[in-house]
């Protein structure tokens, strides 16, 4: 058991997700159920440095759960990966007299918890919010169902225009080194096919396999492209057909941040509602460089370094699973 825990600051950081307002409310309001005083620290780690703090009650939060984005707001702060900056932190954190950190977010937002606990002995506990479900030790992060089910509606409707014209889209979904999105919106959309960054799919295995769909009598495809896909964007896809296969009437929708910017499903909110609590109950219980997650829907404490360094990629049977239905 640790020092007793007085007051947690809440932190959402890196890209922001949906749901991670449910996780902030989560957070707040256990907390002040145990007694525990919380306050949020806005903008990230750039909110720490500065000591833009406020102190929260109860109905701080109303009226956020459903609410995409984060009303605490984000940063990615480079400044975090000094060491003297760290301390600054550490020492806002402390003349403020907040004795534990929430850390909402993905590996980077992560990568700054640990070193913040293991340099200064600041209790952290993070809680997976990013849409590109990349960490290790949760079966999904706050954010990724909502956003593929953004994405899902957004092929949905490309799929009615590529049939009436006959075409070839390629529909670019997030995901800078993580295929998640893709694989997952690829199977439940009938995408042709999937590129993501953990495949070794070439240019040539893409238009053999098209232009056998066509001698089949498929008129028109839906190829969904991680951002990260090793051999370009679907912009760069759609030139390399241009040069070396004319014959195809190729288009290009970038997804963008309109995946990121929805509002939380149900799932994502039940997520990180359970995830908010499970994290000040972890700090309550005296743990600390953990992640809180849930596998086979039961809440685990994964180490930081684990959460980080063992980052989960697509696995490997839905890709097969959609590799088979897309003949
Ligand atoms: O990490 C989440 C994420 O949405 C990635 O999928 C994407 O590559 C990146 O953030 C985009 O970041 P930004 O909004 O800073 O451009």
């Amino acid at each position: 058991m640790g020092k007793q825990i007085k007051k947690i600051g809440v932190l959402t950081s890196g890209g922001d997700s949906p749901g991670m307002n449910a996780a902030i409310r989560a957070v707040v309001r256990s907390s002040l159920y145990y007694g525990i005083e919380a306050v949020g620290i806005y903008r990230g780690y750039e909110g720490m440095i500065e000591g833009d703090f406020e102190s929260m009650d109860v109905r701080s939060v109303n009226h956020i759960l459903g609410k995409g984005g984060t009303v605490l707001k984000s940063a990615r702060c480079l400044e975090f990966h000094k060491p003297e900056v760290r301390a600054i932190a550490a020492k806002q954190l402390k003349e403020h007299g907040i004795d534990a950190v929430v850390a909402i977010g993905g590996n980077g937002t992560f990568t700054g918890a640990k070193l913040l606990w293991e340099e200064h002995d600041i209790p952290v506990i993070g809680v997976p919010g990013t849409i590109d479900n990349d960490l290790h030790g949760s079966d999904s992060t706050i954010g990724f169902d909502t956003a593929n089910n953004i994405v899902l509606e957004a092929i949905d409707n490309i799929r009615n225009t590529a049939l009436s014209h006959n075409r070839l889209f390629f529909v670019e979904v997030m995901g800078r080194e993580s295929g998640y999105i893709a694989a997952y919106t690829g199977l439940a959309s009938g995408a042709f096919s999937v590129l993501i960054p953990e495949n070794e799919t070439t240019f040539e295995d893409l238009i053999e396999k098209l232009d056998k769909g066509r001698r089949n009598g498929k008129t028109s495809s839906i190829v969904v492209v991680a951002e990260g896909n090793k051999w370009g964007g679907a912009s760069e896809i759609k030139q390399l057909f241009k040069e070396k296969a004319p014959s195809y009437d190729a288009k290009v929708t970038i997804l963008g941040h309109t995946q990121r910017g929805g509002n939380p499903t149900c799932f994502d909110r039940i997520l990180a509602s359970r995830l908010g609590v499970a994290a000040v109950e972890g700090l309550k219980e005296g743990k600390a460089g953990v992640m809180a997650g849930i596998i086979k829907n039961e809440v685990k404490y994964t180490s930081l370094e684990d959460a980080i360094q063992f980052k989960d990629s697509v696995d490997e049977e839905i890709v097969r699973v959609a590799e088979i239905l897309s003949i």
